[in-house]
């Protein structure tokens, strides 16, 4: 449904590309992604998006390209993207406000706007969050507050961005729970392989420029004891 074909990326004023020859489709359910700090994840979302114009290859949604405002459009309707920092997410004085935002920018009457809102905030357990100020909310709940503007709006596919950034494990364990009951598309960026294993299906790595599926690497959950308790923890596989 959407896909990005051939496509070449470089950040004006660098020489050297940070995506090329970059295929990838949405096709799967529940995807992780997975690549060292600067490897472009994020700007493949960015791409992916639409933030970001390849200087080869094109943007397809339903296999039209995105190359228009109106098809612009549409794909900002399907698709929700939970960014890397909740503050470059978050913009209105007060959390219903957020959260209605995106439905009132759909075209929702304010009042049905609002009970959108209320609703999604109930399913994140955010009821009680309504009125309280966006800036001084701590960063694990402003995490959840921008999972909200998105979800209001009913998207198709989400990208999600480093979710459990922020998170203690308690509100991690309740991401995984919501993301999982959740019917969309997810594409997880995460360096937490256990978040990955419990709510996605099929890996995929950015390296060197390249994007590819992780074949052999079989995400799957298991339990073990820690000394440390139940902290978010990496597990790296040898083979
Ligand atoms: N606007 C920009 N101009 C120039 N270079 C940029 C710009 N934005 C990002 N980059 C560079 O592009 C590379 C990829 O960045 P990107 O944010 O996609 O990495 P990432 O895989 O998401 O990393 P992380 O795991 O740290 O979030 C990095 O080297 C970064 O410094
Ligand atoms: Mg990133």
């Amino acid at each position: 449904m959407l896909e990005l074909k051939n496509v070449r990326y470089t950040y004006p004023g660098t020489d050297q590309p940070i995506l090329k020859n970059l295929n990838f489709e949405v096709a799967d359910k529940r995807i992780g992604l997975i690549g060292a700090n600067g490897s472009g994840k994020t700007t493949l979302f960015h791409l992916l998006i639409g933030l970001l114009n390849p200087d080869e290859g094109e943007l397809l949604l339903h296999g039209q390209p995105v190359t228009t405002k109106e098809t612009l459009r549409a794909l900002r309707k399907e698709v929700g993207f939970l960014f890397q920092s909740s503050d470059d997410q978050l913009f209105s004085p007060t959390v219903i406000e957020d959260v209605a935002f995106g439905p009132l920018n759909l075209g929702f009457p304010p009042e049905e706007a609002r009970e959108i809102a209320v609703k999604t905030l109930h399913n994140l357990g955010l009821t009680g969050f309504e009125e309280r100020i966006t800036h001084r909310l701590s960063g694990g709940e402003k995490k959840l507050v921008a999972l909200a503007t998105i979800l209001s709006m009913q998207p198709k596919i989400l990208l999600l961005d480093e979710p459990t950034n922020n998170l203690d494990p308690k509100t991690r364990s309740r991401l995984i729970d919501i993301l999982k009951g959740l019917d969309q598309h997810q594409i997880i960026i995460s360096h937490d392989w256990d978040f990955l294993s419990h709510t996605t299906t099929i890996l995929y790595e950015i390296a060197h420029g390249h994007i590819h599926r992780c074949e052999e690497d079989h995400v799957h959950v298991h339990r073990h004891v820690h000394k440390a308790g139940d902290h978010p923890h990496h597990h790296q596989h040898s083979s």
